[in-house]
């Protein structure tokens, strides 16, 4: 059963599906729901604020506006207008006049006075608040004649009764949530939690002033983030130790009754076949525990020093998560935030921010710009080469004379898994070639700090000019060994410069490469790459990058710190949440709606016929956003709906797709939901129950996360999303 009646949905060439409701039900006998009509009628059913839907006898005088042109298919087909009421409250006005997003529907129209240009170009696009002004009293008076002729079945619907049950006290409504207030926090902590490494950094929002946590637990290299690793007992769900320690743990012969979890954020990527975590634990878990032992670690490091005058509940967090990410594995990254006590439950929504990686990265490369003399109009892109992922994207500098510098995302970021860890696998197997013959004497352990020492000391050096010494650690039993065959003098292992191209680097960078290529295909023109990241800083990668692509973009850079430039950036994200204003979608979002039926188009297991006895299709995928499109950060879409499920509130499905043709069924291989917003509903003084409520569904695709809220009743509650997570 469809949740969402949706009043319009009119492409050119479709239908505007004027009209119609979930109820409907064709052949009659099969797919009318049960509860329907016998005084338990599925609550929460949403109606089109459209006429024609609901209960035939229910269309006059509030019956769903009939008449109006608005609602007329013919006409709305006829006037050659995407239509499909969406209302973007900042209209950008070009990027919506092609494809199937075309925004709002002018209310005039509905009075007859069709001025959709004009409305359109103005950013006027106001469709529902023309109808449903809640200061309109005619309109009011509408909505309370069609509250009163809409309680159908009220003679079987007993007074007082829960609209879903027979007998029994009517339930307390639901208790509908006040947005809630931003919080002010005078601190902000990023964390740039890593599939290798993870990082933390911190500002006073006062000051403004960026600080990287350099202080780990057990800590020796140089590198200024700790690696993201957790020590297990096997079998066991209970963390034992984290970061370096944990390394230095498996190094010790009791190791073999420990597990050391890795690279376990690549378990949220649902693109990534991954086999289970070694002591059964889920993802969700591996990182609440992670979070929280770090997250401790930090917070006493802090109180050590200068923040020590602050409370942990005035910290804001910003988190970083990678672009390709799911919207189920950014709520698990919410979820984990909570369970390792960086935030609560009821916090205002803005105490977390999730951002993404490369965003956080442009940020950083940001205070560069002006540097690097990038101006109004220029692109540039950031390549965020860490050690599972690549995430790339391209930004805009965007600063109108007189107003503040911004950036707009231009393409959709892409990323792939061809990070650092891969030149670890790459030279773990040349490793395994070239000790065949000694292999089965080297100790686990021993071999582990062969490869730290590719890991730590040769990878970083590489420069694709000259060969590579590699000093054989005394673990592995071999530091005195002499082998010519192989390239072993005296514990010490030389590699040639072209085999370690050959073998390590170029099966990587060349697909590092492929990606950048991409991204510049889709931005056309770029005035820079910004190279970040553990692996950002590798000059190997640098030369190839400068060589490949300096004459299209004119400069090739890495920022200082490369490998800080996610989690600074993340800080800076917390201190200006405003400078970017426009991202770009990633994928089709849409909600479940009947549409008129297309003959010999749609499929006959798909018809019914509404009440108001028009035949409709069922699960059609109704689009809210298509990939690619700009959004601007507060950029609403909204559509209008009605229900008559008071005073329940209503749980709504949000479905997406990835594939980059429009999926016409909620039902298209490839389509998910991946989320129900609960709508509460409020109580609205002297409504019956099953009282026809019009509601508007307002959703926000600008920023990290999905967000939604309700307008009921001229008031505006947030929504409560859920997501569906594999990984939870
Ligand atoms: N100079 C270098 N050359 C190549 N690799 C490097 C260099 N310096 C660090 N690395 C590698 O970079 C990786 C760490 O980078 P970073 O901290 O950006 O990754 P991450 O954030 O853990 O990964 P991701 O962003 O994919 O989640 C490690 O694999 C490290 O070995
Ligand atoms: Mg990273």
């Amino acid at each position: 059963m469809s949740q969402y009646g949706q009043q319009q949905q009119g492409y050119p060439g479709q239908y505007n599906n004027a009209g119609y409701d979930n109820s409907g039900t064709y052949p009659p006998q099969q797919q009318q729901d049960p509860n329907y009509g016998n005084g338990s009628a599925p609550p929460y059913s949403a109606y089109p604020v459209a006429g024609g839907m609901g209960q035939p006898n229910n269309s006059s005088p509030g019956g769903g506006y009939p008449g109006s042109p608005g609602f007329n298919p013919s006409a709305v087909n006829g006037s050659n207008y995407n239509n499909n009421n969406l209302n973007h409250s900042n209209s950008h006005n070009s990027q919506y006049n092609n494809g199937p997003m075309n925004g709002g529907y002018d209310a005039n129209n509905n009075n007859g006075n069709a001025n959709y240009g004009q409305q359109y170009q103005s950013g006027a696009l106001n469709y529902q608040q023309s109808i449903y002004n809640p200061s309109s009293h005619h309109q009011q008076q509408q909505n309370q004649n069609q509250s009163q002729s809409q309680n159908y079945n009220q003679s079987q619907q007993q007074p007082g009764m829960s609209p879903g049950t027979n007998n029994g006290p009517a339930p307390v409504p639901n208790r509908a949530q006040a947005p809630q207030p931003e919080g002010d926090y005078p601190v902000v902590m990023a964390i740039d939690f890593g599939t290798t490494f993870s990082g933390v950094a911190y500002a006073l929002k006062a000051d403004g002033e960026v600080h990287d946590m350099t202080k780990w637990p057990r800590h020796l290299a140089q590198y200024p983030k700790t690696p993201t690793l957790s020590l297990y007992k096997k079998d066991s769900q209970k963390i034992l130790d984290w970061g370096h320690a944990a390394r230095l743990a498996m190094l010790k012969p009791s190791a073999k009754d420990f597990c050391l979890l890795r690279k376990f954020k690549l378990q949220l990527d649902e693109s990534i076949h991954q086999a289970p975590l070694e002591n059964g634990i889920s993802a969700l878990d591996a990182v609440t525990h992670y979070l929280k032992k770090l997250h401790g670690h930090v917070l006493s490091e802090l109180m050590k020093g200068f923040i020590k005058n602050y409370e942990p509940s005035q910290f804001q967090y910003c988190l970083t998560v990678p672009a390709m990410w799911s919207d189920a594995a950014k709520n698990t990254m919410r979820r984990a935030a909570i369970g390792a006590g960086l935030i609560q439950e009821g916090d205002p929504p803005n105490r977390l921010i999730l951002i993404s990686e490369p965003e956080a990265a442009a940020m950083y490369c940001e205070r560069m710009v002006d540097r690097f003399s990038l101006k109004h109009g220029d692109r540039f892109m950031i390549c965020d080469a860490g050690g599972g992922t690549v995430d790339l994207i391209v930004f805009e500098v965007s600063e109108p004379p007189g107003q503040a510098r911004h950036l707009k995302e231009v393409t959709r970021g892409h990323g792939a898994s061809c990070g650092s860890v891969f030149l670890d696998a790459n030279m773990e197997r040349l490793l395994e070639r070239k000790f065949k013959r000694y292999r089965r004497g080297i100790k686990a352990c021993g071999w582990a700090s062969l490869m730290d020492t590719f890991v730590d000391m040769v990878k970083p050096m590489f420069n694709g000019q000259e060969d590579v010494l590699m000093q054989i650690p005394q673990a592995t039993g071999l530091e005195d060994l002499n082998d010519s065959e192989i390239g072993l003098e005296d514990g010490v292992l030389c590699v040639s410069v072209e085999e370690m191209k050959a073998e390590v680097f170029e099966p990587v960078i060349s697909d590092v490469l492929d990606l950048i290529h991409k991204q510049l295909h889709q931005s056309q023109n770029c005035s820079a790459i910004f190279l970040v990241g553990g692996f950002g800083s590798s000059r190997y990668l640098e030369e190839r990058v400068r060589q490949d692509f300096s004459h299209l973009v004119g400069l090739v850079a890495v920022p200082q710190r490369p490998e800080l430039a996610v989690v600074r950036g993340a800080v800076y994200a917390g201190l200006n949440t405003k400078t970017i204003n426009m991202r770009v979608a990633r994928r089709w979002y849409g909600v479940d709606a009947n549409m008129p039926f297309e003959e010999g188009v749609d499929p006959e297991s798909k018809k019914i016929i509404s009440h108001d006895g028009h035949i409709r299709c069922k699960e059609r995928f109704s689009v809210y956003v298509r990939p690619g499109q700009q959004i601007g950060v507060d950029e609403c879409v909204s559509k209008e709906y009605v229900t008559w499920s008071y005073p329940k509130g209503l749980d709504s499905p949000l479905y997406v797709c990835n594939s980059p043709n429009q999926p016409k069924y909620i039902t298209d291989p490839g389509v998910q939901k991946i989320a129900d917003f609960h709508i509460p509903m409020p109580e609205i003084p002297g409504a019956q129950p099953r009282t026809r409520v019009v509601f508007k569904l307002n959703m926000y695709f600008g920023l990290t996360e999905v967000r939604a809220e309700a307008v009921i009743n001229g008031n505006t509650y947030t929504t409560i999303c859920s997501f569906g997570s594999r990984s939870s």
